[in-house]
């Protein structure tokens, strides 16, 4: 198995492991509209003898600051495995690979959507902790706020903060 950056050729193969591990074609639809307004910051693809097996996408987002300041990082997402495929470190290795890749560049944070369960082993803790919320969470959902997590790579200045995510993903 070999991880790789995706490439045009996998788009489809991209499609039908999204469409399955989630049973239902949201996820896929929204990595095609990243790609069509080039917001697909990495895109890398669990390869087995040229099956996409996996894949993980990091899109820009942003951070509003309490003092109005603007953060750029990135929001991890969608991540699948095939069914059948699972819980064999193919998600591990997707996501270390993704987070691995940006170490080089000033990326001010990651933020993900998902169980806090699974996204702990990155590094990932709950963004409330540190203040920070997603833009459309509107504190009604506990499990929602619980959800959002974030890593920040470098020292950052506190103070809570708001992120987007790119429109793509439908959420304001
Ligand atoms: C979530 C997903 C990407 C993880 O990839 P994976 O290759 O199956 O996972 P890994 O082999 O890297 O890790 C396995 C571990 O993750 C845990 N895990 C997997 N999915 C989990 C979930 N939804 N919640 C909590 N833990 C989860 C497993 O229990 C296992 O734990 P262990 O290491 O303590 O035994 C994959 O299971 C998947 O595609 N699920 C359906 C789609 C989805 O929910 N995507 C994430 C939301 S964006």
């Amino acid at each position: 198995m070999q991880i790789r950056t995706a490439g045009e050729d996998d788009h489809a193969g991209i499609a039908a492991v999204l469409t399955a591990a989630f049973a239902q074609p949201d996820e896929a639809d929204i990595v095609a509209a990243l790609r069509d307004d080039d917001a697909d910051s990495l895109e890398l693809v669990a390869d087995h003898h040229g099956r996409i097996i996996g894949t993980v996408m990091f899109s820009p987002a942003s951070a509003e600051l309490s003092d109005g300041r603007i953060l750029r990082g990135l929001g991890l997402g969608p991540v699948a495995v095939a069914p059948g495929q699972q819980s064999k470190g193919i998600g591990t290795a997707l996501i270390e690979a993704g987070l691995e890749h940006f170490k080089p560049y000033p990326v001010a944070f990651f933020c993900v959507l998902g169980e806090p369960d699974y996204y702990a082993r990155f590094g990932f803790t709950p963004a409330i902790e540190r203040g920070w919320t997603w833009q459309a969470d509107d504190g009604s959902i506990p499990e929602i706020r619980d959800a959002f997590q974030i890593v920040i790579p470098r020292d950052l200045p506190s103070g809570t903060g708001i992120v987007r995510y790119h429109p793509a993903f439908g959420t304001g």
